[in-house]
């Protein structure tokens, strides 16, 4: 019997994690990935992560430049209120908020990425399958 393997989707930021974004479908990977890179984690529409999940999406991950580290000034501020939101329309929707992980970072080599995505690829495959 295979274990349940679930789909990620993880919204990079470009200046704080993306450049060890190959490492995360790398050998030791514990999902299915997929990678969308973002000049910021503020220009990650709510839109999207709604979509993602009906899409069939089993957890969805956005990586956040630190405070006070943001190019763009406060698009990481943003990021993090459009997540503490989208988890509470997910448990209205009836989708478990802890399938919605925002990770802060500051410049995330490879090997510190894939081990946050593997972190969350178990506590997402614990929940299941998305309904
Ligand atoms: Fe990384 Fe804004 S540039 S969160």
């Amino acid at each position: 019997m295979s274990e349940f393997q679930p789909k990620i989707m993880v919204f990079c930021c470009n200046w704080c994690s993306y450049a060890g974004a190959d490492a995360i479908s790398g050998p030791g990977a514990k999902a299915k990935t997929k990678v969308i890179r973002t000049m910021c984690s503020g220009k990650v529409d709510p839109s999207f992560v709604l979509k993602a999940f009906s899409s069939g999406v089993d957890g969805v991950m956005l990586t956040v430049c630190e405070p006070g580290e943001c190019h763009y000034i406060g698009g990481n501020a943003q990021a993090m209120r459009r997540v503490e939101l989208l988890q509470n329309v997910l448990q209205q929707l009836g989708v478990e908020p802890e399938r919605l992980k925002l990770e802060r970072t500051s410049n995330a080599d490879g090997k510190q990425l894939q081990g946050m995505v593997n972190d969350f690829a178990g506590k997402v495959a614990a929940l299941g399958p998305v309904g």
